[in-house]
């Protein structure tokens, strides 16, 4: 579900024609459809209403300040991953009360700046990082409150990329479920951090539902078990990956199915209750318009060269990720080809879209039938809320693209785009 439409033959970002945004704000150039972004959270809040759970958008997905600030006035916590994103989500207005902090390698500075904000929780990853939020609380006489982050080693399903597979044993990320009662019993009384929680995040995207039912019943048990041992469980944060539809519209469940069969195994459970979504709120929320450079033909192959590349969007070149590309303004002939419905191109070619880079693997799409277009024409690459900037660079110094942000039938730039003098501000020294 988006707000990206094809009307009277071209492509609309809710009611702002998408040939206006890019004609004015030049391109490359991400654009977000707000309204996306809040169907996507508020049908994740509704579907899990009746476990009333904290949910924490992700801020690595899609983290402008801009975006970060409509999610929190609707009441959204998030998810932060790095000093950078706390900071961003306090300058967001974010409430720190509904912030929990992942990762496995934070430093002194940044788990005493979390302290200091009074997040929710710490994500602890490892028995070294246990002892060690330990000592930096100790060391600015405040207290840590932390879950663990349990490995439940459940496989994601085929479909997710070995490079963005967290839940299974051979991985940086939690303790082992095996290992998890021992590593509570061993840090059952210490002085400055609190561990009443258990977390995991078992992958993105998870295209299945059986994956989540799987972790969760194995927590579930594991709380069980733990409680029984005297341990004080206050809440079980399940983690974000519901997966978005890349390709096709049934590629991946609704969140309502992820909620129908979680829901019952959680409802009722003497613990609170957390998820921590970013793709889903923010994948189908964005879209990277690009225009036509150049074409040529290498050997039996077609490119068209575009002006955005692999620093704009790495996912395909990562990941291997298909991100729909259709023209903002398909020729006639292929006015009804609905995107992600209808890949019946009409008179039309086989074609790579490439970028700048001076890579091989700086393509956007391999092998895609597309109507025939030409230099100047516009294209849109569809599903790049998430994972899209937030992974950009500077590779080849192009400067990073704006970040435009769409609200009914007014836009406005959220992002400027970096100028060649921000290029090389930093080593002015
Ligand atoms: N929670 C934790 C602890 C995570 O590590 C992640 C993502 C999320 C939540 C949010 O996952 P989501 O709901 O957005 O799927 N760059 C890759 C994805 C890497 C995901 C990293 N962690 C991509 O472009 O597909």
């Amino acid at each position: 579900m988006d707000f990206f439409k094809y009307k009277n033959g071209e492509l609309f970002c809710e009611d702002v024609p998408a040939e206006k945004i890019a004609r004015e704000v030049g391109t490359a150039c991400y654009v977000y459809s707000k309204a996306t972004f809040l169907y996507h959270y508020r049908q994740i809040r509704d579907a899990f209403a009746p476990l009333n759970p904290t949910i924490c958008y992700s801020v690595k997905s899609c983290g402008n300040l801009n975006i970060l600030k409509f999610l929190a006035n609707e009441g959204c916590g998030f998810d932060v991953t790095s000093g950078g994103e706390l900071f961003r989500a306090l300058q967001a207005g974010g409430d720190a009360k509904k912030m929990i902090y992942a990762g496995v390698g934070k430093t002194d500075q940044e788990i005493a700046d979390g302290i200091n904000a009074g997040i929710a929780a710490f994500n602890l990853e490892s028995e070294e990082e246990i002892e060690n939020v330990d000592r930096v609380a100790g060391s600015i006489g405040k207290k840590a409150i932390g879950a663990i982050r349990i490995n439940p080693d459940v496989d994601p399903g085929a479909k997710t990329h070995a490079k963005t597979t967290t839940g299974k044993k051979e991985t940086k990320f939690g303790v082992d479920i095996e290992r998890a009662e021992r590593v509570f019993e061993q840090y059952r009384n210490l002085k400055n951090l609190r561990i009443g929680g258990v977390h995991i995040h078992i992958g993105s995207p998870i295209y299945e539902v059986e994956p989540y039912v799987d972790a969760v019943k194995k927590m579930t048990a594991l709380i069980d078990r733990l409680t029984e041992r005297g341990h004080k469980i206050e809440w079980f944060d399940c983690g974000g990956g519901f997966g978005v539809n890349y390709e096709k519209p049934e590629q991946a469940h609704p969140v309502t199915d992820h909620a129908r069969a979680l829901i019952p195994l959680l409802q009722g459970k003497p613990y609170r209750i957390a998820f921590e979504p970013g793709r889903y709120i923010a994948g189908n929320a964005g879209v990277l318009l690009t225009r036509v450079l150049y074409r040529k033909q290498g050997g039996e192959k077609k490119f068209v060269i575009v002006d955005a590349g692999m620093n704009d969007l790495i996912r395909p070149t990562l990941y291997e990720s298909y991100h729909h590309i259709w023209p903002v303004k398909p020729d006639e002939k292929n006015l009804n080809a609905d995107r992600r419905r209808d890949f019946q191109v009409v008179a039309g070619e086989t074609v790579d879209i490439v970028g700048p880079i001076c890579e091989s693997g700086d393509y956007l799409g391999r092998n895609r039938s597309l109507p025939n277009v030409k230099r100047g024409d516009l294209l849109a690459v569809f599903t790049a809320g998430a994972y899209g900037f937030a992974m950009a660079s500077n590779y080849n110094n192009r400067p990073r693209l704006p970040e435009v942000l769409v609200d009914g039938s007014a836009y406005k730039i959220i992002r400027k785009r970096e100028t060649l003098e921000d290029l090389v501000a930093l080593e002015r020294i």
